[in-house]
């Protein structure tokens, strides 16, 4: 019972006058990024333009669940000790995590249920990608973080449709990803992907929010993507909430990576049960920064 098509759909969303957008900022830090000629100066300056950034990026940088031993005290300061890449990732989820607001009075969809997903699934990741030392812990963070936020576009500009799916999911203990395939043309990987199109976020993290159920070697970076579609079902195996309410069954698909990682990470998912308590004391910290840090500053 398809209300649109996908182009219907693809066509709705490209009229949206009042989509999202990210802080200025942080297209110039990525623009940056992909020139060689970057340096600590440049970027740190970049960064600065945008004070209410640089006041988040420190809190962040100083939260418990960062990992910064010592004190980090200025944007400059933390290039220096964290790289470009991680600065520049710290740029990307705070500006995501500030644009993307929505108010969900009244309906199906409990937003701190899915900010807490996104937040696990950010830790998660990053976990996996220490602990099987593959790619860069702090681009699993942002996958992470980012691999739902097509769910946030529903919410905000197609609000019955999710509320059927969430509906169909609590009915019929599936998954979103399951329902959506009864109810919508465009699932929010897709929608997801159009969204991070649109902000010029780099092409591997893009395609991993695209394919995160449907992980394949064509993929820009297989790696990143296994490592957040593996984070994902470990999350949802072993943290349901009303985001999702019904333990995940179904195993990952690791074979998109060469076979001695998928052998690590498979023996990760295998031992799940066994390390996921500890690492939801890191999550906990983390959502108390996020999410509690956010409706703090609302309130203000
Ligand atoms: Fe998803
Ligand atoms: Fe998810």
């Amino acid at each position: 019972m398809y209300i649109l098509s996908s182009d219907d759909m693809i066509k709705k969303i490209s009229e949206i006058k009042d989509l999202p957008t990210l802080p200025v900022i942080t297209f110039e830090v990525n623009k940056m990024l992909a020139n060689d000629r970057i340096t600590v100066d440049r970027l740190s300056q970049t960064i600065e333009k945008d004070q209410v950034i640089v006041s988040k990026l420190l809190k962040l940088v100083n939260s418990s669940f960062f990992g910064v031993r010592s004190r980090v005290s200025s944007v400059q300061e933390a290039v220096v000790r964290l790289g470009f890449n991680s600065v520049r990732n710290v740029v990307l989820s705070v500006s995501v995590f500030e644009s993307l607001t929505i108010d969900d009075a009244g309906m199906d969809f409990n937003i701190q249920d899915f900010w807490t997903h996104s937040v696990a699934v950010a830790i998660t990741s990053r976990y996996l990608s220490e602990k099987a030392r593959m790619q860069d812990p702090d681009d699993c963070f942002v996958g992470g973080l980012l691999h739902d936020i097509g769910l946030i576009i529903m919410a905000r500009y197609f609000p019955d449709i999710l509320s059927a799916i969430m509906h169909k999911v609590m009915e019929k203990r599936i998954s979103i990803y399951q329902a959506e395939h009864e109810t919508i043309p465009l699932r929010h990987n897709k929608i997801a992907e159009i969204m991070a199109k649109r902000w010029q976020l780099p092409p591997a993290l893009c395609d991993t929010l695209k394919y995160h159920h449907t992980p394949n070697k064509y993929a820009v970076n297989p790696e990143l993507l296994t490592l957040i579609h593996l984070g994902d079902i470990i999350v949802r195996r072993n943290f349901p909430s009303s985001f999702n309410p019904v333990r995940e069954k179904v195993d990952p698909v690791l074979s998109s990576v060469a076979p001695s990682l998928e052998k690590k990470l498979d023996h990760l998912f295998q031992t799940s049960v066994n390390w996921f308590p500890d690492v939801m004391d890191v999550i906990r910290d983390a959502c108390e920064f996020f999410i509690h840090t956010k409706e703090h500053d609302h309130h203000e």
